[in-house]
Order: C-alpha cells, then sequence, then structure tokens
C-alpha cells in the first residue's frame, strides 16, 4: 500500500462480529498517513470497546448524539465537517435499513444523512440476512444514491455458515477506502495487464522459470483498477491472491500467457506487459521425470514467442507498455528494446535491486526522453506509472 495525502476519515462501526477487524482497518488507515475519527453504534460497543478504538484511533470515540466534548454540542454536523470521506465498516443490515430509508436515531445515522463529504459501506452480516430481499432492495437503493458498497466477500461466518456476507478483510478495505482518492483517469477504459513469470517445464516435476514475485504487475493491474479501468490481469504462477474487481486469467507458460493475451487484446485499450516471460522453452518437454546419471545434460531450448512484440505489431494495436529489467547498461538497453519493440513507453528497472522487491526504481522511457521515479513501494510506483501513461495516451489516439 502507498503513503497517501494525509486524508481526514470517519470510521463509523455498527453492531456486527467484523467490528473486531475495525481495531486492524484503523492501524492500517493511520499507517497510510490517514486521521480515522471513530464513531460506534451503541451496538458496536456490545462488540469490541470504544477504549479499544481509542487507543488505535488516537483520538476520543462519538457514541452518542448529545456528547457535548464536540466545540458547537452538535456532534452529527461536526464530526463530518472537515471529513475527506465517511466509511462504515462492518455496516449492519439494520444500518443499511436505516440509511436507505433516511432514517436518524443516533449518532451515526445522523451524520451520515447530514454529510456533505463521499459515503462507503461495507456490508456485515449473515448470508440469508445478505440474500433477503429487503437487504437487496436496500442496497440497490444505497448504490442509486451514490454510497459505495464495499464488499461482502463470501466465505466462512460467525454463525457457522459459510456464504456471502463476509465483511471484506481489512486490508482489501484499507486499500479500497484509499484508492477512493485517486483520480479516475481510466474511466470507460480496458487496460490489460501480464504479470509474474512463466514456468517452462523440462520434465513432469522440472522447469525453468525466474524470481519473478508478480508484486509489480499486480500492484500496475491495481493502480488501473483505481484509476477507473476495466482491468484483465494475465498471470503467471505467482502467489499472490487475485485483486478484487479485477478479472485474472492464470496460466503457467508463455505459450498460455500469450494465448490469454490475444483472447483479451482484441478489446483493450491499452496493454502493459510486465510479466517476466522465460525468453526459452524447452524444445522436446518429456512426460515423466527423467532419471538423473552422472553425465552431463544437454536441453534443447526454443526461443518464446515476444508476445509484447506480438501486441505492438498488431494492424490496430493498443497503447502499449513495456518493462525491462536490465542488470546493466541499464539506459542503453532499455532505450534500444523501446525502438525495436515499436513501444511508445517502456519502463526500466535494475533487475537485483527490484525482482521479488517491495519496492522498486524505476526510469519510464518515451519519446520525450526518461523519467526517473526514485525508489518507492511498487503500488506508488504503479500509480505514478498509470498517471504518466494518461498524460501520454491522448496524444497518442
Ligand atoms: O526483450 P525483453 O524480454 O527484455 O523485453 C521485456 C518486455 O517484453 C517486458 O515488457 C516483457 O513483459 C515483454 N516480453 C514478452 N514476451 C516475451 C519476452 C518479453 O511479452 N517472450
Amino acid at each position: 500500500m502507498s503513503k497517501s495525502a494525509q486524508r481526514r476519515l470517519v470510521l463509523g462501526l455498527t453492531g456486527g462480529i467484523a467490528a473486531y477487524k475495525a481495531a486492524e482497518l484503523t492501524r492500517l488507515l493511520i499507517g497510510q498517513n490517514a486521521t480515522v475519527q471513530v464513531v460506534m453504534t451503541d451496538a458496536a460497543t456490545r462488540f469490541i470497546s470504544a477504549a479499544t478504538m481509542q487507543a488505535l484511533s488516537g483520538g476520543p470515540v462519538y457514541t452518542d448524539l448529545w456528547d457535548g466534548r464536540v466545540d458547537n454540542g452538535m456532534a452529527h454536523i461536526e464530526l463530518s465537517r472537515g471529513a475527506d470521506l465517511i466509511a462504515v465498516a462492518p455496516a449492519s443490515a439494520d444500518f443499511l435499513a436505516k440509511l436507505a430509508h433516511g432514517l436518524c436515531d443516533d449518532l451515526l445515522s445522523t451524520l451520515c444523512l447530514a454529510r456533505d463529504c463521499p459515503l462507503l459501506v461495507a456490508p456485515a452480516m449473515n448470508r440469508q440476512m445478505w440474500e433477503h430481499p429487503a437487504t437487496q432492495r436496500n442496497v440497490a437503493q444505497l448504490r442509486a444514491d451514490g454510497i459505495a458498497v464495499l464488499g461482502p466477500d463470501s466465505g466462512s461466518q460467525a454463525c457457522g455458515e459459510s456464504g456471502m456476507g463476509r465483511m471484506l478483510e481489512p486490508e482489501s478495505l484499507a486499500d479500497e477506502i484509499l484508492a477512493w482518492f485517486e483520480p479516475k483517469v481510466f474511466a470507460g477504459y480496458r487496460v490489460l495487464v501480464t504479470a509474474g513469470p512463466t514456468f517452462e517445464r523440462i520434465d513432469a516435476v522440472r522447469g525453468i522459470t525466474n524470481p519473478s514475485s508478480g508484486k509489480m504487475g499486480f500492484a500496475v493491474a491495481r493502480a488501473a483498477k483505481e484509476a477507473g479501468a476495466e482491468v484483465t490481469l494475465v498471470s503467471g504462477p505467482t502467489t499472490l491472491a487475485a485483486p478484487t474487481g479485477i478479472t485474472i486469467k492464470r496460466v503457467t507458460s508463455a505459450q498460455e500467457m500469450l494465448g490469454a493475451v490475444e483472447a483479451a487484446v482484441g478489446t483493450c485499450d491499452i496493454f502493459i506487459s510486465v510479466a517476466a516471460v522465460a525468453d526459452y522453452t524447452p524444445l522436446n518437454p518429456q512426460e515423466q521425470k527423467m532419471k538423473k546419471d552422472a553425465r552431463i545434460l544437454s536441453l534443447e531450448l526454443a526461443p518464446t514467442p515476444d508476445i509484447l512484440a506480438n501486441v505492438a505489431s498488431r494492424a490496430n494495436p493498443p497503447f502499449c507498455v513495456g518493462f525491462a529489467a536490465e542488470s546493466e547498461r541499464l539506459d542503453e538497453y532499455a532505450e534500444a528494446k523501446r525502438k525495436r519493440k515499436h513501444l511508445p513507453l517502456l519502463a526500466a528497472n535494475i533487475a537485483q535491486q527490484s525482482i521479488g522487491a517491495d519496492e522498486s526504481e524505476l526510469i519510464l522511457f518515451d519519446d520525450q526522453g526518461r523519467h526517473p521515479l526514485p525508489r518507492a513501494p511498487k503500488l506508488e510506483q504503479a500509480r505514478k506509472l498509470i498517471a504518466h501513461i494518461a498524460r501520454l495516451y491522448p496524444a497518442s489516439h
């Protein structure tokens, strides 16, 4: 997660077992340079104490409409003034119903009605409560009213059942809340991203691959989604979880990656090729595990298809962005690669400092020259890359 500019958030908690996750959410948001003003309903205080939330948010917690601590004595108005956003997590079925109907009989619901900033809700409830037509009606109404509904997720529930209704995990919620502030420069655009290494099979148990973690490609996919794009991510083998709201296609070999890219590229506006595609693949992969002996083993390798070059040389190509990981002579090799593959933009880095790491130092090369991005977390770099593409894209189309 990248450091955001300081944001002033009001975090509302309503009554649900997922309230315990709001503690971690608060820590994550504060760790990202946000200030968090906590407001709890009475029911929420049955699940997690105001003292816990006060300690974690570093400020007073409000629960009462008649609280006299606020300067002008009007907590329901004052607490959201100056706030950039109100997020309610967890949002119970009852609270969604109140919001949908404009009811305001406690501090949090009144605050939501009297706000002049965006409102995000993260539903958390038993699956039957979530699926109930009344809840679905209320959620549709909230969306129509411009309220963002984050999740819920499906999975095991505190009641022992399994299904839709779990609150999103604090990590995802913090990401979604902070992503709300990113400019939507790619709303209405389709972006295709490749990520991770590929794995080229030698035999049943062995293969050729590289240490790419997929972190940069996943970060680019997320930054594109935050910018409002519809994103498809084609990923080689990684341990990373699928980012929310992104279509992901998992592949193994370069050939499979090419197939998945070809299936999606026809409708995309921007193609960002972050994957560290293996350059060679064994010519005759063996079905069974090869037995070792004392002799030297030679493998015959054939070059893999260059997916990016393929896409860039199409009749009507999308805006193509390449990546280059070099171990030396970065500028020279990167520019040569950009020219050879006919790319308007290429992001280059020193492989030893970047592959598998959480941070990277990038240099962007385009027709105007080189644009260094000093070392920073990969999501932050990805957001800068997306902003750079947004500046170049209009001139190219
Ligand atoms: O030529 P090189 O492999 O260094 O080029 C790197 C760029 O080309 C990256 O954007 C990478 O995703 C892409 N590439 C590809 N297919 C290959 C090899 C590289 O799409 N077979």
